[in-house]
């Protein structure tokens, strides 16, 4: 069947903002729901895109935003919850999914297209990210039979836009000397935020990736510490990367999970305890040497700019 009308839940993110506007450049009509409007406003320029602003967590509103849609793709996630008991990751990745597919099902939406993660496994996963990752993705997939899902479990994901390379690179502007980075030894398989929404757009119409999970990893492997170096080097500063080891690191996390907006939790220590790398899955084409040195270049050029501004009072 052709794809026409789409539903975005998470289309205001990241990720979500690329794939709306892969999607709304390939005709489709779009519809992203949001907990708040002006989280959009970078998203009312593109063309056929409908935004409402709802309570997602809410069956009902589900159901009726679900009426007439061809497809349904779910990019709500959260890296760390404002609780510590692991309440928040139950209600956003696992609560959610079995409403979506519910509301789906009422709704007889026959694609719904799912974003996991990499190692998300509901057993056997160190975090409560990755459990309840695995948990959420299992919940989709027991709709198998009647509704044809996908789910995509990617490493990390990088981009211009991206929290990552971003966040890195704001905590190295204030440690210019030396870094202690917690889990150094980490490995990553990034993958480029557009190839991962080329990915979702192809998969729409494509009956071979019916009832798949597909990890999505980048063509090349960085540990956390290689990749520190990197955008330390690509932003112009000679910050040494100190490996912190292991007993700090929980210490630190345990500190930093009580500061706010909770720049590093015990909960993202132990995501960080498997490698983000791929056995199997698809292996997407776009290296960070071909967009990062552009982008963290406009940061390096940006501060540079910044203290000529600040010099001249301006
Ligand atoms: N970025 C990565 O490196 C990476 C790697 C692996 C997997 N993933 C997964 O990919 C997906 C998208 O990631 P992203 O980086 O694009 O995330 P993001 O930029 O943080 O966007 C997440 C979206 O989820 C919605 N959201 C967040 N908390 C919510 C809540 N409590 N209730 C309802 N909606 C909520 C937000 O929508 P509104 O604010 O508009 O309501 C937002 O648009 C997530 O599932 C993430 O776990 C990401």
């Amino acid at each position: 069947m052709s794809i026409k009308n789409i539903c975005i839940l998470g289309g205001s993110g990241f990720v979500g903002t690329h794939l709306a506007s892969q999607l709304c450049g390939e005709g489709k009509s779009i519809r992203v729901i949001t907990r708040r409007r002006d989280h959009c406003n970078h998203l009312m320029v593109l063309p056929n895109i409908d935004i409402i602003e709802a309570n997602i967590h809410d069956q009902q509103v589900l159901e009726q935003q679900f009426k007439g849609m061809d497809a349904v793709i779910n990019l709500v996630g959260i890296l760390n919850e404002r609780q510590h008991n692991g309440d928040g990751f139950r209600q956003i990745h696992i609560e959610l999914p079995r409403k979506i597919l519910n509301a789906c099902h009422h709704n007889k939406v026959p694609r719904v297209l799912h974003m996991g993660a990499l190692n998300a496994d509901a057993n056997s996963s160190p975090s409560n990210y990755l459990r309840t990752k695995g948990e959420g993705e299992n919940h989709i997939h027991a709709f198998a039979g009647k509704i044809n899902v996908t789910s995509f479990r990617p490493s990390v994901i990088f981009g211009e836009d991206d929290s990552f390379v971003n966040r890195f690179a704001g905590i190295l502007k204030m440690t210019p000397l030396m870094f202690p980075l917690a889990c150094s030894y980490t490995r990553f398989a990034p993958v480029y935020v557009n190839d991962v929404a080329h990915q979702f757009a192809s998969a729409l119409e494509d009956k071979t990736s019916y009832g798949k999970r597909i990890d999505l990893c980048g063509p090349k492997e960085y540990t956390l510490k290689q990749l520190a170096e990197y955008i330390a080097t690509n932003m112009g500063l000679k910050t040494k990367i100190i490996p912190l080891p292991d007993i700090f690191a929980q210490i630190q996390a345990h500190i930093f999970e009580w500061v706010p907006g909770k720049p590093f939790s015990l909960d993202n220590f132990q995501t960080l305890q498997v490698d983000s790398i791929c056995q199997n899955g698809i292996r997407m084409p776009t290296t960070i040497e071909s967009i990062l040195p552009y982008t963290l270049g406009n940061k390096k050029q940006q501060s540079i700019l910044d203290k000529q501004r600040q010099q001249a009072c301006r």
